[in-house]
Order: structure tokens, then sequence, then C-alpha cells
């Protein structure tokens, strides 16, 4: 019998290539910080082109920041299928989230490249631009612009932390490449395919290697900025106090207490909270506060976003409160023919697979929007992620990257 593609996939290769790219932006804690745009983000494209020459794939990016790799096809007019995630990280995350989505792609492509087939259709490797949003809010910039659900305009005048634009970011990562040619944004996609570990306990705990994901729980997310006056904390009198602080965790308790749901489905999470000017002895006359809100069902996701903007308003007392609301996605499905992609070659495999959604947000969400899409989970140890601890083995990455390459393969020969 001839060797499947999957049968050239390498296991050691695969998992030393996630040792190496975690050395751009290492954390003292075994994690990775690898912001969006940022030297260490530079640093690891830089190794990506590298692996993708010595397998004669041409680099590529696009106005968003987006970055690829293509393997030609025997038609290069075809649209490619995409296959790939994000390299960013959050600032104490670990070596698997959204970097296991690039390298299973590698992987699978080089494992296609070695069995001496080329696909019909080209297969491009991408790693999407800003997907943590831990830089740059909102996340998910680079695929919401590739697939026009939001403009680059509006992604341009980002700031992060210290002031510095997307549009600065950008400019740092094309000077540091200026042989990677820019293509146009949207292109053609005839599907797309995301390898990604669970970030949750459930195949872990029930055995299985591989997860057929049936979509992507819906997430509404707000800023919530609170302007109040700085005084002197020794001599400005309680009642004419403008506690920005003290007005942003009252309503982040109404809030909290708001949401709270006994079955522990719905999902809200203050994340970040800044305060002005942050000093011991000053009463802070600004707060600023995040607020990520996720369910499965939209009924429910919309119901409890709407109730965000009157309890922020109600429990603001002296001070002023303005709600933004950033991200409104509301729950998914993946195609059911492209859930029977990835189940079918997980069974040509003889791999253990399980139906499962994702509770996590993905770039597949916007691809969803503009191609056929599809995910493939992996276990993580102890559904661990946005952790430094976050942790895989190497054969459930392996597995996954076999079932992903079985995938395209399929996909792009038609
Ligand atoms: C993605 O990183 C998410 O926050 O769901
Ligand atoms: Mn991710
Ligand atoms: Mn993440």
């Amino acid at each position: 019998m001839s060797k499947s593609v999957a049968d050239h996939v390498v296991r050691d290769r695969l998992w030393e290539r996630h040792m190496l790219l975690a050395r751009h932006g290492a954390t003292a804690a075994n994690g990775v910080n690898r912001q969006a745009l940022s030297a260490a983000e530079i640093a690891a494209r830089r190794e990506l082109i590298g692996w993708g020459a010595d397998l004669g794939l041409k680099p590529y990016s696009d106005a968003a920041g987006n970055f690829f790799l293509r393997l030609e096809g025997r038609d290069p007019a075809a649209a490619p299928v995409l296959s790939g995630s994000h390299i960013d990280s959050q600032p104490t995350g670990g070596k698997f989230d959204g970097v296991y989505g690039v390298l299973a792609a590698l992987e699978a492509v080089q494992a296609i490249c070695d069995s001496g087939q080329t696909p019909v259709r080209p297969i491009e490797i991408v790693a999407w631009m800003n997907e943590e949003g831990s830089r740059f809010a909102p996340g998910m910039m680079g695929s919401a612009v590739y697939a026009g659900d939001m403009a680059l305009g509006d992604i341009l005048p980002v700031r992060d932390a210290e002031g510095i634009t997307v549009a600065q970011g950008l400019a740092d990562m094309a000077h540091a490449f200026p042989d990677v040619p820019q293509r146009a944004l949207g292109r053609p996609v005839a599907a797309y395919v995301e390898a990604h570990i669970e970030q949750g306990p459930v195949l872990e705990q029930k055995g299985f290697s591989i997860g057929v994901v049936t979509g992507i729980q819906g997430k509404r997310t707000f800023r919530v900025s609170v302007s109040g006056e700085d005084a002197h904390a020794g001599t400005a009198a309680l009642r004419e106090r403008k506690d920005a602080l003290l007005a942003a965790t009252a309503m982040i308790q109404a809030l909290s207490a708001a949401m709270h749901d006994d079955e522990d489905i719905v999902k809200f999470t203050v994340g970040r909270l800044e305060i002005k000017p942050n000093a011991p002895s000053v009463v802070a006359g600004h707060a600023l506060f995040s607020i990520d809100l996720r369910h499965p069902l939209e009924s429910r996701l919309r119901e409890l976003g709407d109730r965000v903007t009157d309890i922020c308003t109600a429990n603001a007392g002296p001070c002023a409160v303005e709600v933004d609301e950033l991200v409104t996605a509301w729950p998914l499905e993946f195609p059911a023919a492209m859930q029977d992609e990835v189940r079918g070659a997980a069974q040509r495999l003889s791999l253990r697979s399980m139906d499962l959604p994702s509770a996590a947000g993905h770039d597949s969400r916007y691809l969803h929007g503009v191609c056929p899409a599809a995910m493939i989970f992996v276990p993580c140890k102890d559904g661990i992620s946005h952790n430094e601890a976050e942790s895989a083995t190497p054969e459930d990455l392996c597995d996954g990257a076999r079932v992903l390459a079985e995938t395209l393969m399929a996909l792009a020969g038609r």
C-alpha cells in the first residue's frame, strides 16, 4: 500500500519547531510573550521564512500585516486552500496557542512535498496579524480585515499602551522584510482549516487526540472608560470626590452579579483595569476596564450584552462613563461538509475523534464568512491556556498535523 501524505508528518521535527519558535519572546517562567508586530514576532517570522525557503515556499504579506507562505499548485490560478492560525501571544502565554496551527500547517505542507505529490490548488500557510488583541485591541484584526469584517482604516490608528499605532507596527514589520511582497487583501480562498490546541480539558479527559470542531461560541467585548477627578488623598472631602476607581469597581461588582450563572455557561471576564494617575496619594481621576462576555446562544448573549451600558451607568456615582462595544461576534457553526472532511481524515488514519464546540475565539470565525472553514483541536494539558504553563504532547500535536495533512490534500485536490 502506498504511503499517505500523513505518513510523511514527522513528530520530532514538528515538536522541535515549537521549541525553536518559543525562543522568540521567551519568558523566565518558560512561557512566551510575543506581541503582535513586535521584534519577537519579526524574529519568529524570519524563522518561518527560512523553513519555508527549504521547501520552496514563497512568503508574502498584505496591508493588514498577515503573513503567508505559499506552496504552488498544479493550477496556480486556482484559489488556494489556507491553513494556519497566529504567532502572537498573550503576555503570559505558552508555546502552543496559535503557533501550533501555523507549524502544523507547515508540517502538513512539508509532508505533502515529501510525498512527491503536488496538489491541484496552491496551499498557503498563514499567520494572521494580532489574533490575541493583547497589544492592540480588539483581537483578530488581521483576519477580520482580510474577510472584510473590519476596514483597514479602522485598525491603523489603534494604539498600544505606549501610544504606538498599528500603522507604525505594520511599517516596522514591512521594513524588516523589504523582500517580502505585499499582495491585495481579500484574495479568494477555496477553504480554510485551522488546527489549534483545545484550550479546555474535554479531549484530554475523554481520551481523544482529535477534536472535530463544530462551531465557536459567541463573544461581545466592551471598553468602559470612567472619568472622575484627580484629587488629594489627604485633603479632598469624601462627598466631593469623583473617584473613578471606586466607580469602576462598583460597576464590575454589579456586572459580575448580573452575569452570574450557576450553570457556568455565561463567561464574564474583566481582564484589564487601568487607572490614572495610579499614584498612592491621588484619588484616581480615570479608570478604564475591559469586558469579555461569551455565550454559546445568540439570544442569551444579546440579552446579557445589552444590559452592560445600563449597569455601568447605574453604578457610576459622581463619575461619567462611556461604554464602547469593540466586538460583536455571534455564535457560529462550521459547515457540516467541512466537519466531515476532518472526521473522515481522522477515520482514514484510525485516530479517535470527537465533536466539540470551541469556547475560545479563533481567526476561523472571520474566514468562515468568506469560505468553507473547519477546525481541528488537539488536547492540551489540564486544559490550561493563556498561561505560561500551557503544555501539549508531541504525539497529540503529531496526530493533529496528520489529520490536517490529509484534510488539506483532499481539499486542495479539487
Ligand atoms: C482567543 O485568544 C480568545 O480569547 O478566545
Ligand atoms: Mn489562539
Ligand atoms: Mn489565545
